[in-house]
């Protein structure tokens, strides 16, 4: 148990945030359409926290969430996170990152579709544990972790939409991350299951510790989070403590 919580305890720990976003700007231009995502976001983000990100379609929340996972860089601006500056790492280091210390929910699931739900979480692994024996008892550890010891070696199509949510919560804690990022996970699930998620997503921050951003349309996500960010137009117009 101990070895799966390489995060564990660090909830609370004093000491400089987790990101710091200084005029974070990014700009999308398509032939002679320039696009102003963000315009110049300054934000600091606490470790362990629950943080939703709201806003109408086309507000930047994608864009963001993009930028907090080194999927990409911004056109200006500073993007600090445990203390390095994401805008000046390579390719090869922004790939480490992700793959080492950022976990990933997406509204789409993106299970394979060929591998079982254990085979989905172990497959994740495979850039940090070379033992697959360790894979798959970690997996089947973290499949137990969401509820889903009983369906392990079910293949996607045989999950219920919430269970293939589970996997792939499952899937983003397997290397133990410090940042789990989410974009719009609920988007698919009935409210029953939408809650479902809420209530597992801070058990699992408060037994991992992990930091968790989730872009959300729903009140009832949103209102489960500890802070609460609204974008508008590529700019934060409220930010509110729950
Ligand atoms: N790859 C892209 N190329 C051009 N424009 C884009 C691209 N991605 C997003 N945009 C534009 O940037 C703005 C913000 O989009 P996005 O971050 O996806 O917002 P949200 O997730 O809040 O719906 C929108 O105007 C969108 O059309
Ligand atoms: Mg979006």
């Amino acid at each position: 148990m101990t070895e799966v919580m390489a995060n564990e305890g660090t909830t609370n720990v004093a000491g400089p945030p987790l990101y710091e976003l200084r005029g974070v700007t990014r700009v999308y231009s398509k032939g002679n359409v320039v696009v102003n995502a963000l315009r110049g976001i300054d934000l600091d983000l606490a470790r362990g926290e629950t943080i939703a990100l709201e806003g109408p379609s086309g507000s930047g929340k994608t864009t963001l969430l993009q930028l907090l996972g080194a999927l990409d860089i911004p056109t200006a601006g500073q993007i600090r996170f445990g203390g390095r500056s994401l805008e000046n790492e390579s390719d090869k280091v922004l790939t480490e990152i992700r793959s080492k210390e950022i976990g990933f929910v997406f509204q789409q699931f993106n299970l394979i579709p060929t591998l079982t739900a254990d085979e989905n979480v172990a497959i994740a692994m495979v850039p940090r544990e070379p033992s697959r024996e360790k894979r798959a008892a970690r997996a089947q550890e973290l499949l137990a972790q969401v509820g889903l010891e009983h369906r392990l070696g079910h293949l996607p199509s045989r999950l219920s939409g919430g269970e293939q949510q589970r996997v792939a919560i499952a899937r983003a804690l397997a290397n133990a991350p410090e940042v789990v990022i989410a974009d719009e996970p609920t988007g698919n699930l009935d409210s029953s299951n939408a809650k479902e998620f809420m209530a597992l997503l801070h058990d699992l921050q408060e037994r991992f510790g992990v930091t968790i951003i989730i872009a959300t349309h729903d009140e009832e996500v949103a209102s489960h989070a500890q802070r609460r960010l609204r974008l508008r137009d590529g700019s934060i117009i409220s930010d509110t403590k729950n």
